[in-house]
């Protein structure tokens, strides 16, 4: 173990900051490094040309493709005429050539049990769990809702999944059964695979009563197979005919079972992200886009070497997961650690103690965390030798400069580069980052687009914005692992991502870009909120509030929060005759907690005798920010009743937890 006494203080990070530093990157990381500069040249030439190299460098088909796109705006198909198999991609072509013995996963359970899965136990493991689900009925072009902890049987479940040809929705262990039931109503789910529960904060954490209640409401479910995680430390009811265990039935399993070839466009995978409407969209991927584009930006983005021991903190049940957890690194032949718990158990220096035991040397988390380690001190990473990081990662919301320097001096020791990189669940791959020794950083800039990729910031009327501006960011050219739609509604795709400027990918995020053409995220600017890395609707979480049945109507919006980016203020008006109270306030968070999740848990909550409109009725949600935020009140001219946001201001003192 050794300290770092040459850790900065704050004071010293206030100081890089006044400097706007700029960190050009090391030539002896250049020297090395898998990502050239000569990429975006390639792309810039013919960027159908640059993936169709690609995508003929990485894949192994079982039929190649004949056309590389297809582009009938918004509608894109990537690699058409090939097939493929993505299970085989990430696994069986491995073990073939001769790395079988190569650590797919060092798993960490909270409790501090692990579990070493190689490429070829989890060839075995993948193969056995595709028969069990052909047992239970399922087959290509089914679709399959998945529940689970992070336990290794997660990533083994989705691409059993994909090796018969059928698509996984997997839903965040953290999600509420109501919000299970929604998402397996709308993508038709024959098949549920959850567990009994994981561990969580040092407790048992059962998940299967929120299956069963899930699938009270959930008709389409036939069968559910059960991963027994907790054993004793959870009672745990099956359902005759209806649950099977996962040990009973995939334990008794023939060991191979052939993949079966898939179109290029095939459906992969479907992934319900919060909108600007009380219900999720289910964003389509299809597979070999998917493929070439989670790849090889995972190559390039984190410089991933054979040697690499790759670390993506994120849960399975998010895009990150998805991507970055599972078929990216796993296409790569990729050694990652897969952690179960939270950061602060047992004690805030596990992360760290699990970096120096497994010699972590890719590191990839979110912003949130990097904040709550800053809070707790740097006297946590200083106890553990983190010496083998050689590239850190960020994802999932801005990053601060502070931050960015943070992780950087106390996590990376000073000398690793940082990639900021953006990204959404509809872009299934990196758009915005740095390439490790190629770009110069600055702290809190995601940077450039990825090779290959047309990013712009337009105004109102989706003029580019010369640089130095700000506005809004669009994309303005298909990408391999862009979403193909929304499940089920091709108009609400249109609609969603293509119309507010015509012809171009509506992110939903405000950026701009310095003089030197460096993209500055600056956070959603629509209804969407992101609480620590979490995309959470604002109708969303009103829907769940005017549910409860004393509440008659509600106003959500995204307070500005420095641990967690944005946290939840909910403004409540209940119902005549019900008096507001305490208890009632945190029965109703709870009740949000229920609803959706924990995570959509409103922080604030005020209740108030009306809320703010225009004279067309649409609820002000500028100004009940600026209540929120405490800030002087805008121009208010276009009120209903200007009297109502005085009645709000004079409650707001109240409104903390
Ligand atoms: C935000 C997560 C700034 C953004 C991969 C986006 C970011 C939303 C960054 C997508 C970043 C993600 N800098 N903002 N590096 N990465 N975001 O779908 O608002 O969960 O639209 O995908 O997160 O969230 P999602």
């Amino acid at each position: 173990m050794t300290v770092d006494s040459t850790a900065p203080s704050q004071p010293a990070i206030e100081n890089l900051l006044a400097e706007r530093r700029t960190f050009p990157p090391d030539p002896a990381f250049t020297a090395q490094a898998n990502a050239k500069a000569s990429l975006y040249e390639e792309a810039d030439r013919d960027f159908e040309a640059f993936w169709a190299r690609i995508a003929r460098e990485r894949v192994d088909w079982t039929k190649p493709f004949e056309q590389t796109l297809d582009w009938q705006l918004p509608f894109a198909k990537w690699f058409i005429g090939g097939t493929l198999n993505i299970s085989e991609n990430c696994v069986d072509r491995h073990v073939k050539q001769g790395l079988g013995h190569k650590v797919a996963y060092h798993w960490i359970g909270e409790p501090g049990d692990t579990r070493t899965i190689t490429y070829a136990d989890l060839l075995r493991e993948v193969q056995k769990a595709a028969n069990a689900l052909k047992e239970l009925g399922v087959k290509t072009g089914d679709r399959v809702a998945i529940y689970m902890p992070m336990i290794p049987e997660l990533p083994v479940a989705m691409l059993a999944c994909a090796r018969l040809g059928a698509a996984h929705t997997v839903v965040f262990g953290g999600f509420s059964a109501e919000a299970l039931a929604g998402r397996i109503n709308d993508a038709e789910a024959k098949v549920l695979i959850t567990a009994d529960g994981g561990w969580r904060r040092g407790k048992a954490t059962p998940l299967k009563p929120a299956a069963d209640e899930a699938i009270a409401n959930a008709p389409t479910i036939e069968h559910v197979l059960v991963v027994q995680r907790l054993g004793d430390a959870a009672e745990t009811s099956m359902t005759e005919g209806r649950d099977v265990w996962w040990h009973d039935i995939v334990g008794r399993q023939p060991e191979t079972c052939s993949p079966v070839p898939v179109d290029s466009e095939h459906l992969l995978y479907l992934l319900y992200t919060s909108g600007t409407t009380a219900k999720p969209k289910g964003i389509v991927h299809t597979t070999a886009g998917y493929l070439v584009g989670t790849s090889f930006t995972h190559e390039m983005i984190f410089d991933v070497k054979p040697d690499d021991v790759y670390w993506c903190a994120a849960d399975i049940g998010w895009v990150t997961g998805h991507s970055y957890i599972v078929y990216g690194p796993l296409a790569n032949a990729t050694t990652g650690v897969l952690y179960e718990g939270t950061p602060d158990t047992p004690a805030w220096d596990r992360w760290w103690q699990i970096v120096e035991q497994y010699k972590v040397s890719i590191l990839y988390c979110a912003p949130t965390a990097i904040r709550a380690f800053m809070k707790q001190g740097e006297e946590h990473p200083a106890k553990h030798d983190l010496s083998s990081l050689r590239v850190l990662g960020s994802v999932g919301e801005p990053i601060n400069p502070e931050a960015w320097l943070w992780y950087q001096q106390n996590i990376g020791g000073g000398k690793t580069p940082v990639v900021d990189t953006w990204w959404q669940t509809e872009t299934g791959m990196i758009l915005i980052t740095p390439l490790p020794g190629v770009t110069t950083t600055k702290p809190g800039s995601a940077t450039f687009p990825f090779p290959g990729i047309e990013a712009d910031v337009v105004d109102n009327e989706g003029r580019s914005v010369p640089l130095g501006g700000g506005g809004y960011l669009v994309l303005k050219r298909p990408w391999p692992a862009m979403l193909r739609g929304i499940y089920g509604d091709p108009e609400r795709y249109q609609e969603t991502y293509w119309s507010r400027f015509p012809g171009m990918y509506f992110a939903g995020d405000g950026a701009k870009r310095d003089e030197e053409g460096y993209f500055w995220l600056l956070g959603r600017v629509d209804d969407v909120m992101n609480v620590a890395g979490h995309r959470i609707s604002t109708i969303e979480v009103e829907s769940a509030l005017v549910d409860h049945k004393k509440v008659a109507e509600s106003a959500v919006v995204g307070k500005n929060d420095p641990l967690t980016g944005q946290a939840i203020f909910a403004f409540v008006i209940l119902k005549a005759g019900v008096e507001p109270s305490d208890g009632l306030g945190i029965e109703l968070r709870e009740h949000v907690a229920k609803v959706i999740s924990p995570i959509a848990r409103p922080k604030f909550l005020m209740f108030t005798p009306d809320l703010p409109k225009t004279r067309s009725g649409k609820i002000m949600r500028r100004l009940l920010r600026d209540i929120a935020e405490g800030r002087t009140l805008g121009d208010t001219t276009t009120l209903a009743d200007a009297g109502v946001v005085d009645a709000i201001r004079e409650r707001s003192g109240a409104a903390e937890e």
